[in-house]
Order: C-alpha cells, then structure tokens, then sequence
C-alpha cells in the first residue's frame, strides 16, 4: 500500500523526531498546519494549459528578478503566522512531515510516524513542496509565471552562496542569521562536505566538486533505487534503520548543501542543518530547486535504466498541501513526474561535471 498523508491533518501531532536538541529548538516544534475546515482535502487536478514559469540560475539572475523575488518573499513574511500561506506555515511543512508530525493512520498504521526522507519520497515530494510555494509567492505578487531561482552548486559559477541571500545592510528578506559565518561568499561549497572544511584551494575544491557531481548523478546512479532511494511503503517504520535508504543525489550533495549552510554554533544546526528549521531559511527552497533540477537532468539524460518509479506504492503515495488558493489538496506521485504538466522548467546552464568522470 502507498504511503498517505493523513486527510485529517488536525491529527498532527508536535513534532519529536531527528533533533540533536529538542530542548534549544529555537524555531518551534508546533509544527502542525492550521486547521481551515473539517472538509476532506481534494484530489488535486493540474491546472490545463498552465503560464510556463523559468527557474533562473540564482548566480546570473536580473536585480529586476531578484527585487521581485525577495518583494515576494516579504510579502509572504507579512502574513498573519496562522495564515496557510505564511512564511511560518511554508517551513512548519517540512518539520511536520519531516520531524515526525504526521503518522499513517490514513493507511492503516497510526502507530508508525510518516517521513519522506532516506526513501523514494524525497523527491516526489519535494517537488510538490516547491511547487505550491513558487505559486503561492507568484500570487502574492499577482504574477503566474513567477519562478524560483536554483542554487547551481553544480556549476563553478554558482558554487558559493548566492549573493542575494546575503545581509545588505538593509533588510533583506531572504538574509536567515542562522547560517554558518564562515561560509559566506567567496567560500566554495563543497559537495562532500561532512563537517569540516576540506582546506583545498578553490581549483581543486570546484575540480573535486564537479568529480563528485559526475559520481553522485551517474556512477553510483545507474538505476531507479540508487538515484531515487529505497521502496518505502505504508507500515514501515522511518525509526527502523533498514527503510532508511537515500538515493545517491539526496544521502551526497543535498545533505552536504543542508550542513555546510546551517549554522554550527545552533543546537540543531538551525536552519538548515535539521529538518524541522530547514524551510526558515528562503535558501532551503533554491537549494531544492537545484535538487529537484538534478532528477530533470538525470533522467533527460536518457541512460537505460533512468526512470521514475513505476510500482503503483510510488505512483500513488501522496501528500497533503495548501494550495495557493488555500485549497486543503491531495496530490500523488504520479502527477510529479512531468514537469511540464507542472507547468515549470529551468533555465539552461552549462553541465561540466559531465565531463568529469574520474
Ligand atoms: Cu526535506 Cu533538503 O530536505
């Protein structure tokens, strides 16, 4: 049976699970969503035909995108906390899916707690995630082809924390203080990154990078499980180890991103560095942009054996969000998989790591 977020969301519950320090969790552990109206949330429907919107590469994006966007962001930051759409609910979403929020009654398994990561959900649902909040923004600013920019770590020209995200001076919306000091630009992300800083120089840094790049999207990539990570069905337990298995993109670079930007000195690495902080931070959704840019290319690359998922246990696993109309909603994996239905693409930006078999 696919697994299935709850219909009745008012069954969730504060969140518990994956905190070095629940004690010091400066963010909040009332993680659940508001509660609108008893109704059922409905099968959500793409809309037909829907305004293309351009993810720009964050490094070369326009100040007049970029003014818009952060204009967006605040918007969404002046939204009463309990509205559906506000800067606190948009983050509380991946703390309560993440951190142990919901369970699967909804297939039949109340004791077990749902989560999406280190499995076969991780991407499916992240694109969902992304997807109602790029729209959302876009409504805030009365603007349907508004798009998230990506963090293109996978390119040497995106490869430090975009400048936008940095603090001005004035204040800037998309700026989170919880991130860690010493990685601000000109310091170069690192792929690998496990805790420490490599001390490489910055050709060798973006040349071990782009050989990791090469690794993680196609030679410990070669089929379905390792690139999008183990089966995770209704009745198995996210606490028990032997489900806990990530694809190769999520358990490299996308774990690297979340700890080389979260802040070492917090005691969950807020932001980013834990699940339930991790969507405070405006840099968590351009950082899953690029993620979720990683399963276009990895698939567009058109290698034997780089397809979705076809058992219907991930065909049929959904979630439940707002939509940007406020709309409880119910979508599944299967309308995830074309990006066009979506109605999204990315702009263009040079692969080189493809080049970098090592
Ligand atoms: Cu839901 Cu980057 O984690």
């Amino acid at each position: 049976t696919p697994i299935a977020a709850p219909d009745n969301i008012s069954d969730c519950v504060t969140a518990s699970s994956n905190l070095q320090n629940a004690n010091d969790a400066v963010r909040g552990l009332a993680c659940c969503p508001p509660v609108l109206s008893t109704d059922k949330p409905k099968d959500y429907v793409l809309p037909t035909n829907p305004v293309l919107r351009v993810r720009p590469a964050a490094q070369r994006a326009t100040d007049e995108y970029i003014v818009k966007y952060k204009a967006a962001i605040q918007a969404m930051k002046n939204l009463p906390d309990e509205h559906p759409h506000s800067w606190k609910q948009q983050a509380k979403i991946h703390c309560a899916y993440c951190n142990g929020g919901y369970n699967q009654e909804q297939s039949g398994f109340p004791d077990i707690q749902l989560q999406i990561h280190n499995t076969w959900l991780f991407f499916p649902f992240h694109r969902w995630y992304l997807y109602f909040y790029e729209r959302i923004l876009g409504k805030l600013i009365n603007d349907p082809t508004f798009a998230l920019p990506y963090w293109n770590w996978d390119n040497p020209t995106g490869m430090v924390l975009p400048a936008m995200f940095e603090t001005d001076g004035k204040r800037n919306p998309i700026f989170d203080p919880y991130r860690n000091a010493t990685h601000l630009p000109p310091a170069i992300f690192e792929v690998g990154y496990n805790g420490t800083d490599s001390g490489a120089t910055c050709i060798d840094q973006i040349s071990a990078n782009l050989s990791l790049m090469y690794k993680q999207m196609i030679t410990n990539a070669p089929d379905t499980t390792t690139f999008f990570g183990g089966e995770f069905v209704a009745g198995d337990d996210p606490l028990n180890k032997e489900f806990n298995v990530a694809g190769s993109i999520e358990a490299g670079v996308h774990t690297a991103a979340h700890r080389w930007v979260g802040d070492p000195r917090m005691a969950n690495s807020e932001d980013m560095g834990n699940f339930y902080s991790a969507g405070y931070d405006p840099l968590f959704y351009v950082h899953h942009a690029n993620v979720d840019r990683m399963w276009k290319i990895w698939k567009d690359l058109g290698i034997k054996g780089h397809t979705e998922p076809t058992s219907t246990d991930w065909l049929d696993a959904s979630y439940v969000f707002y939509d940007e109309n406020e709309e409880l909603v119910r979508v599944y994996n299967r309308d995830s998989v074309n990006m066009t239905a979506m109605g999204y693409d990315y702009e263009r930006s040079e692969i080189p790591w493809l080049h970098s078999r090592s």
